[in-house]
């Protein structure tokens, strides 16, 4: 994919359904009992295949352009996989679905893609293992392959060592199997989706401070769901229309859950002009409509707690720090070494490339702002969230800017460039 220089981003656009979202509504759907219906199910490659792993389990999922439905067998009714359950490059598949198998009546094993079997799994085999789950690595590596023999789970409680939804997620989800409640404790409270769906498929979860606690239901009801737009996907938009001359974008009924939207107060913290309107409610879940334009930045400086709430935008936001008048500090993000790609690395050597002022840290980059961007041909390691980010920083530098491996944004916005072009005309 190759991108040149753009003169302004106009228009009004949605956002595909939120990736998060669409993996629990499969997930929960499958174990619930009843039929659940989802609006707005994000078709990219990451949630394709927690489908697929789900069919392999005996679930009956149809999709059509409209929606996805899900037909139920409630909380015991999966079936043994006859083949190796397929998760591609989906670390929110591989790690939410071990909790659910972990508690199953048969053995499975999982496995994904180069990336996706060099990303640590010890940080869900610990939590689980000690639940009374049987979780190998197949390579014994702490990474996928995993073996995961179906086990009797005991209630327990985690002290997590990470802010991790996936992990959390992970051991609520073993903890729907337990003989009593599970709970776990984070060190700052990650993206809450989990507990959020659950309570809405009618299991009893408690959320205090920094600790869920599920207690293991009867059975599970179907849902309706109508999936909010992922602002981690229109965090692209946003910063492409705060950083590129004369541009306006609204993104309609995009998610604003509170343990996500560190991207909005971050952009305000820099000065942008960036407004939330039609702000509702769908199935618990909070929806605004955003509108930014072009705006004059200054640096800032994220981290602590705040750091769950924008982790996967990070990227995006190092380029907007690019274009942000002084110095902007990212710290306490050493989770961006282990996701798609080693984000840190990634980010600063293919930014430095382009021109930037940019130094990676332990635990993050530190970015001066002001310096124009050129065009440099890069390979983003089949990482999709790379993908996008160089695509943005890509329309506002000189020359050409070539993706080696664009294809990979298929993971999360199989649409990304299409709607890139619609704003550019
Ligand atoms: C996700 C949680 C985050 C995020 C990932 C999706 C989820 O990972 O980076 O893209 O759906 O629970 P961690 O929870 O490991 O930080």
């Amino acid at each position: 994919m190759k991108l040149t220089k753009k003169s302004g981003l106009n228009g009004t656009i949605s956002i595909p359904g939120d990736k998060s979202i669409s993996h629990r509504s499969i997930m929960f759907g499958s174990i619930a009992n009843g039929t659940t219906t989802i609006r707005n199910f994000l078709m990219g490659a990451d949630c394709l295949a927690t489908i697929d792993c789900f069919r392999s389990m005996g679930i009956d999922i149809e999709v059509t352009d409209e929606m996805v439905t899900v037909h139920g067998k409630g909380l015991h009714g999966l079936t043994k996989p006859d083949k190796v359950l397929d998760v591609g490059n989906s670390g929110t598949t591989t790690r939410l679905i071990s909790g659910i198998l972990s508690g199953q009546d048969f053995d499975v094993t999982l496995s994904g893609d180069a990336s996706l079997n060099s990303r640590p799994m010890k940080r869900i085999m610990t939590p689980l293992n000690a639940m009374g789950a049987h979780i190998t690595s197949v390579n014994k590596n702490d990474c996928a392959p995993l073996s995961i023999k179906g086990s009797k789970i005991k209630a327990s409680h985690y002290d997590s060592p990470v802010a991790s939804a996936q992990v959390k997620s992970a051991v609520l989800l073993a903890g729907l199997y337990g003989d009593g409640p599970t709970s776990v404790t984070e060190p700052a409270v990650s993206r809450n989706h989990t507990e959020l769906m659950l309570q809405s498929f009618g299991v009893d979860v408690t959320c205090e401070g920094k600790t869920a606690t599920v207690y293991p239901p009867k059975q599970m009801n179907g849902q309706n769901i109508i999936v909010p737009g992922d602002i981690s996907s229109a965090a692209y938009f946003i910063v492409a229309g705060l950083i590129t001359p004369n541009s306006e974008i609204t993104m309609k009924h995009v998610g604003i859950n509170p343990t996500r939207d560190g991207i909005i107060k971050v952009c305000q913290a820099m000065g942008a002009d960036i407004c939330l309107s039609n702000v509702e409610d769908s199935n618990g879940e909070p929806t605004a409509d955003i509108t930014v334009r072009t705006s004059r930045l200054h640096g800032t400086e994220i981290g602590g707690d705040f750091i769950p709430t924008l982790i996967d935008e990070l990227p995006i936001i190092a380029v907007l720090a690019c274009f942000a008048e002084g110095k902007t500090v990212i710290k306490n993000a050493e989770e961006l070494k282990v996701k798609e790609s080693n984000r840190i690395d990634l980010m600063v050597n293919n930014l430095k490339r382009m021109g930037a002022d940019a130094v990676a840290t332990d635990d993050g980059m530190i970015i001066h702002g002001g310096k124009p961007l050129h065009g440099i041909s890069l390979n983003c390691k089949y990482d999709h969230r790379i993908a996008m980010t160089f695509s943005i920083a890509g329309i506002n530098a000189d020359g050409i800017t070539e993706i080696e491996d664009a294809e990979c944004v298929d993971v999360s916005y199989p649409t990304f460039y299409e709607t890139l072009n619609k704003l550019a005309n």
